[in-house]
């Protein structure tokens, strides 16, 4: 069964009370999102595997810990997920990215792939799947179903803020999937928005609308 985590750093909630706010424009919204994506991955990445290596210090030889080489990718859920992909990459430059297009349909909220490209050797990569917004959790039950479809088999899911009723949802649907979470709000309005949230994700990171 695949774990929810939800961040209680006090500087991710400092800098999600400043993402939430109506008053923060474009630009600063988009650089708190990375920086709270940076520290999200630092501990999504927590359990990356390790492999011994030798290495000579200026004072000596040791056996020192290296990433083990496994693959990693990040999946950004378009378009919003993309606020968050270089945040990852950071860390872990040398991650592949693998995009999926997703909308919600705005009469029935369900999801609806456009768009999907993926890197090679799917079944061996660690997955990052990124999305700042965990709403009726439609997509990304989607995307994840998308890449299990493919091949993929372990896939983590981060976002910066969820819904319960999201969150119920996607664990129901991806039970082997960690779900990491920088705040657990308080429920969904009738158009599928999180309450209190942060608006739409896109329109705020892309300036849209
Ligand atoms: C937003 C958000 C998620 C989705 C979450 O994207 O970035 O992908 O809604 O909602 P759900 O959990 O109810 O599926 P949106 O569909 O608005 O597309 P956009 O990123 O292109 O604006
Ligand atoms: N998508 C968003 O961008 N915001 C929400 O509150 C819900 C879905």
């Amino acid at each position: 069964m695949g774990k929810v985590h939800v961040f209680d750093h006090p500087l991710i909630q400092h800098k999600l009370s400043y993402i939430r706010d109506v008053n923060t424009g474009t630009k600063e919204f988009r650089e708190l999102v990375d920086e709270v994506g940076m520290l999200m991955a630092y501990e999504v990445s927590r359990d990356l595997e390790l492999q011994d290596v030798t290495i000579d210090t200026p004072v000596t030889t040791m056996t020192a810990k290296r990433l083990s080489g496994k693959k990693v990718a990040v999946v950004p859920i378009l378009r919003a997920g993309l606020g968050m992909t270089d945040s990852v990459l950071k860390l872990i430059p040398a991650a592949r990215v693998g995009h999926i297009g997703l909308y919600r349909d705005p009469e029935t909220l369900q999801p609806v792939e456009y768009f999907a490209k993926l890197p090679q050797d799917i079944e061996e990569r660690d997955f990052i799947v990124v999305d700042p917004m965990l709403a009726t959790g439609g997509s990304a039950i989607e995307a994840i179903h998308s890449l299990k479809k493919r091949g993929a088999t372990k896939i983590r899911f981060m976002c910066l803020i969820a819904a319960p009723e999201g969150v119920k949802l996607l664990e129901e649907a991806h039970p082997d999937v960690d779900i990491y979470i920088a705040a657990l709000d308080e429920k969904l309005n009738d158009h599928g928005y999180i309450v209190p949230g942060l608006g739409d994700a896109g329109d705020r990171l892309f300036g849209t609308k």
